[in-house]
């Protein structure tokens, strides 16, 4: 969909040809002149429209007003996150046939973050999956007009949200799209399109490269498919060569049926967004092409599929991961931990400043947290912060879990030196202490986001998630390492033409 942003006054609105004209209405409105000022402060007090947000009142072809479709929509205190649920009301309107021109009209001036919060939202509900349909009954707009009562002050804000909804986008897709047609080939192959704008450089690596690095974990995963495994490195420069990194590290696994330690036929489908990290990866790189932050970024991604086979890992199996340590292997279901150790192990490369992986990791943290908030596990308290604070302003919320030493006792093996699963209790944490072990001193966070990258039941599908939370992360990164004086020089020629 391809966003606008313009000055509109409601009365400009009114006169706005379009298919469906939705007005934002904050719980305070006290109403305006002309048509809509009008019918919004009647609706209003008369109850038809009530003031929770999210509620909304459908109209048709109104007197003085230009489009076919009217729709006034509550959004309660005009927050970013009213401003979330009133349009996400909309996307039934939105996807309404014959609906190509849409606008959103803020009838009051926006909050700050309001107008990213709805171009975001926008985004989110007009989305559509087309890939493998032979014919899509539904779609969304081809264009969203958002009207504000004076755009220039929420310019800078706008064009960001763009492009981090581009980047949602790319993620949701490629995360939606079923293992046969999102294999770790065509991955890798997603990623290298990346690098056609000239600031992302892309690597993909196969099963020999992989096992001259010696990533014996990593490989014994992929062992069981006949898919061949890719090591996805992407890197984005944003700011001096020489600055530290950030590494973001996704989970890959493009089916995961459990292996030999193989999962029931119930749901099992839903293994083919195994590889959300991963898909999130790719939609941060996609945005960061548009946003440019002065910032230098690492991607990485294991991406195989772990099948049962004749061939395969078994319970019981010792494998050598990249840094040495031995492995037994006491679950083939507990692969994810299995792939990422040894991208974390390759990740210290790079002397990054932080490392931070993103992984449907564990059934443990949908139990724990389900689809509001993911789990965040950190090593660094500064690093928490910044992430928590990130996803709360991003509305992509996520929530702090322990570390404790004591939770990693569980993984004590009489054959190697560590088993890829304690016991049921705490299983994001038993998880999150594996990775632990291979990230060394850098500060690293773990985003477990099982219960939050996807959704389950009718409204099944990816969501998208964690692309705003990392996003908004690395953007307040690149401003702060611009405040102290470490940007570059492109950075400071871009600041200075603000
Ligand atoms: N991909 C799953 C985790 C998962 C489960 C994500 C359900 C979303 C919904 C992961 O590879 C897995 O199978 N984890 C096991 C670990 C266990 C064997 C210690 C789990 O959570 O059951
Ligand atoms: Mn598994
Ligand atoms: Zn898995």
């Amino acid at each position: 969909m391809n966003f606008e942003l313009k000055t509109l006054s409601l009365s400009a609105a009114a006169r706005h040809k379009c298919d469906l004209l939705a007005v934002l209405i904050p719980q305070d409105f006290a109403g305006q002149d002309g048509a809509i000022g009008t019918l919004a402060a009647q609706a209003l007090q008369a109850g038809d429209l009530q003031d929770k947000p999210g509620k909304l009142l459908r109209l048709y072809a109104s007197p003085g007003v230009a489009a076919r479709h009217l729709v006034l929509v509550s959004c309660g205190d005009g927050s970013p996150g009213d401003v979330r649920k009133a349009v996400l009301a909309l996307a039934p309107a939105l996807k309404s046939p014959g609906v190509q021109r849409a606008v959103l009209a803020f009838a009051a001036a926006p909050a700050a973050g309001a107008v990213a919060a709805a171009l975001r939202s926008a985004a989110d509900a007009a989305y559509v999956y087309a890939a493998t349909k032979s014919k899509v009954e539904e779609s969304g707009p081809e264009s969203c007009l958002l009207g504000v009562p004076s755009a220039a002050g929420v310019q800078a804000e706008f064009d960001a949200a763009r492009a981090v909804a581009a980047g949602v986008e790319f993620a949701r897709e490629w995360a939606n799209r079923p293992a046969n047609h999102a294999t770790p080939t065509l991955l890798g192959e997603a990623a290298k399109s990346l690098s056609k704008d000239k600031a992302i450089r892309c690597t993909v690596r196969g099963p020999e490269e992989v096992a001259k690095l010696g990533m014996g974990a990593f490989m014994a995963v992929a062992q069981g498919s006949v898919e061949p495994l890719r090591f996805i490195e992407l890197q984005y420069q944003g700011a001096a060569k020489g600055q530290a990194p950030v590494v973001l590290v996704g989970k890959g696994i493009t089916f995961d049926t459990g292996g030999i330690s193989l999962k029931p036929a119930p749901e099992m489908d839903e293994m083919k967004f195994d590889m959300g990290g991963a898909a999130s990866v790719l939609g941060v790189f996609r945005a960061l092409a548009e946003l440019k932050p002065a910032i230098n970024v690492i991607g990485l991604i294991p991406a195989c599929e772990n099948m049962p086979d004749g061939r395969a890992l078994k319970p019981g199996d010792v494998v050598t991961s990249m840094s040495g340590q031995t492995i037994e292997v006491l679950n083939t279901d507990a692969e994810g931990r299995l792939v990422l150790c040894d991208a974390l192990t390759y990740a210290a490369r790079f002397k990054p400043v932080a490392i931070v992986d993103i992984a449907t990791l564990t059934g443990a943290c949908v139990i724990a947290l389900g689809g509001l908030r993911s789990g965040l596990f950190s090593t660094s308290d500064e690093l928490a912060a910044q992430l928590l604070g990130a996803g709360d302003a991003a509305l992509d919320p996520c929530w702090r879990m322990p570390l404790d030493d004591e939770y990693g006792e569980g993984l004590k093996s009489n054959f190697a030196d560590v088993a890829n699963v304690g016991g049921r209790p705490a299983g994001a944490v038993t998880a999150a202490k594996f990775l632990q072990r291979f990230v060394g001193n850098t500060p690293w966070a773990h985003l477990d986001i099982a219960g939050t990258a996807w959704k389950s039941g009718t409204a099944k599908g990816a969501t998208g998630r964690p692309v705003g939370l990392l996003l908004r992360w690395l953007a307040e990164r690149a401003a702060g390492s611009a405040d102290s004086g470490q940007q570059t020089a492109a950075a400071r020629r871009r600041a200075a033409k603000g």
